[in-house]
């Protein structure tokens, strides 16, 4: 019978086989995943293993410094923090179509990879925390017809030019999976329990064109979100809970002023797999309690609402 455990020792043996004696880059993202698959990675072929953390800017409140701490300290895992900001953030300038804004952010993260492979001496294998769900989505929905929904920014579409390989030991895996292998892998439980983030990370909660001004907007506002869903003790329960900043201002009045800001739209839905999702039915009081600290506390938005879309018709993320 089928346990973690086995399936552990089975990709461990699977991951030495495909990589033999070269060199692997994994690219963490900050999110489960990528985590995941490192650790397994790191246990299959030791110090082979290169693990390279990419600050495109788009990260939130507190996100980089967590990931640097959780690999070099608690794992002891080689890591490179490459602050790529600047380059993601002038390729992405008055970009605002979401497939434009994921091919550029795809094509420079592979950039990046080839330029941290250089530095170590070139590695054959480049590993990502792909889910089967990634896999399923980048194609089509099932039974419907061949559509790209999205380009996932770690599935496919790597340029041609690329000379590494993939590695992708979760492939198989559901997210609910992935959680259990991580624990098996003594990860800890604060880090297995996040909350899903996409690759291409606020750029796809930022409809319209991205600024400096909105991604600190929407990093404020964020934080916020989460904090108060942590203190309601409903992370747990929840998928995936995140805010967006819209491409709309709206008037207001604030204390004896006029104000004419951002509006800040939150989601958050429960799923077992990311493919269909509910939104979730917060009270109200919490939702209000939520909207007045956003408009009190972040500058640039003057406007809160719930986004009560489901999945499908709607993404769980914007774009
Ligand atoms: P959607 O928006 O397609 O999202 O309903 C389903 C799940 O996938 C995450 N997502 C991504 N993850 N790279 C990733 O690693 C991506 O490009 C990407 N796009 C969406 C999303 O956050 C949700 O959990």
């Amino acid at each position: 019978d089928w346990t973690m455990g086995a399936y552990r020792e089975e990709s461990i043996a699977k991951i030495r086989e495909q990589v033999g004696t070269e060199r692997v880059i994994c690219g963490l993202s900050g999110g489960v995943d990528s985590a995941v698959a490192a650790v397994l990675i790191h246990e299959a072929i030791g110090d082979q293993l290169t693990c390279v953390f990419v600050d495109h800017g788009l990260l939130r409140q507190g996100e980089a410094e967590e990931v640097v701490r959780l690999f070099r300290d608690h794992y002891n895992i080689p890591l490179v923090h490459v602050q790529a900001q600047e380059m993601f953030l002038s390729a992405l300038e008055g970009v605002s179509d979401p497939e434009v804004k994921r091919k550029t952010i795809g094509r420079l993260f592979i950039d990046v990879f080839e330029a941290e492979s250089k530095k170590i001496g070139g590695a054959a294998f480049l590993a990502q925390g792909t889910l089967y769900p990634d896999v399923i989505e980048s194609v089509s929905f099932t039974g419907g017809p061949s559509v790209t929904i999205k380009s996932h920014h770690n599935v496919g579409g790597l340029p041609e030019r690329m000379n590494m390989k993939l590695v992708e030991p979760l492939r198989e895996l559901f997210k609910d999976e992935v959680r259990v292998l991580g624990r098996e892998l003594g990860l800890p439980e604060g880090f297995v329990g996040r909350h899903p983030f996409p690759g291409p990370g606020l750029a796809i909660r930022c409809p319209g064109t991205i600024t400096t001004e909105k991604l600190d907007a929407l990093r404020k506002a964020d934080a916020i979100y989460l904090e108060e869903i942590r203190k309601a003790g409903l992370y747990d329960t929840i998928w995936q809970a995140f805010a967006v900043i819209l491409p709309v201002k709206t008037v207001g009045v604030m204390g004896d002023g006029r104000t004419y800001d951002h509006v800040c739209a939150l989601r958050a839905v429960t799923s077992v797999d990311g493919m269909t999702a509910d939104f979730y039915p917060f009270d109200m009081a919490f939702l209000g309690r939520v909207a007045t600290r956003i408009i009190n506390e972040v500058k640039g938005i003057n406007r809160v609402t719930y986004d009560i879309t489901s999945k499908p018709p709607g993404t769980i993320e914007w774009e």
